[in-house]
């Protein structure tokens, strides 16, 4: 069985995430979205681990073939663990190039794992969770750039913290 991840802090997972995931599922037997849980960061992020996986298990519910996981350390030590051939990595530009080839090829010599590069589809190529949050904390509208149940715990979320 050929297994991938995609990894990430999907804090909140977009719609272009989804898009990667569902892409990455049509071409492994089963792919892991694997949530990255740096305890350090976690003052920064808007959402726990727990609901940034709740979120992606609805959102992902729909592809037979894909399981939300977290992961605390080394990516490369959740592959190893879970038997994971490859990792799959969104490219929304060539912005991202260096950072994501930088990445890939650590975790290359940390292991045998390969990094799979798949193009962001041209609708998603700004999307970015970060970017996402900001224009909701502004009053924005966000809902075509989100899942549905996303865009009501963000709206919940900055409602509490206003
Ligand atoms: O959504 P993000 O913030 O771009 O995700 C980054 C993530 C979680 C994929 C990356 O930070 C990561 O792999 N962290 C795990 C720690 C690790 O393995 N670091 C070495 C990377 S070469």
């Amino acid at each position: 069985m050929r297994r991938a991840v995609c990894p990430g802090s999907f804090d909140p997972v977009t719609n272009g995430h989804v898009d990667i995931v569902q892409r990455a599922a049509g071409l492994f037997d089963e792919v892991f979205v694997a949530v990255g849980v740096n305890r350090s960061k976690s003052s920064s992020r808007l959402f726990t681990p727990e609901e940034r996986m709740a979120m992606l298990e609805q959102a992902c519910g729909h592809l037979d073939n894909v399981r939300v996981a977290g992961f605390e350390g080394l990516l490369t030590d959740f592959c190893a663990e879970n038997d994971v051939a490859a990792i799959v990595k969104g490219l929304r530009a060539v912005t991202d190039f260096d950072y994501e080839l930088q990445m890939a090829q650590m975790n290359a010599s940390l292991t045998e794992v390969e990094t799979v590069f798949v193009p962001t589809s041209p609708e998603y190529s700004f999307l970015a969770s970060s970017l996402v949050k900001e224009v909701a904390r502004f009053g924005g509208d966000v809902s075509g750039l989100v899942p549905p149940l996303v865009l009501e715990a963000l709206t919940a979320r900055l409602a509490e913290r206003a």
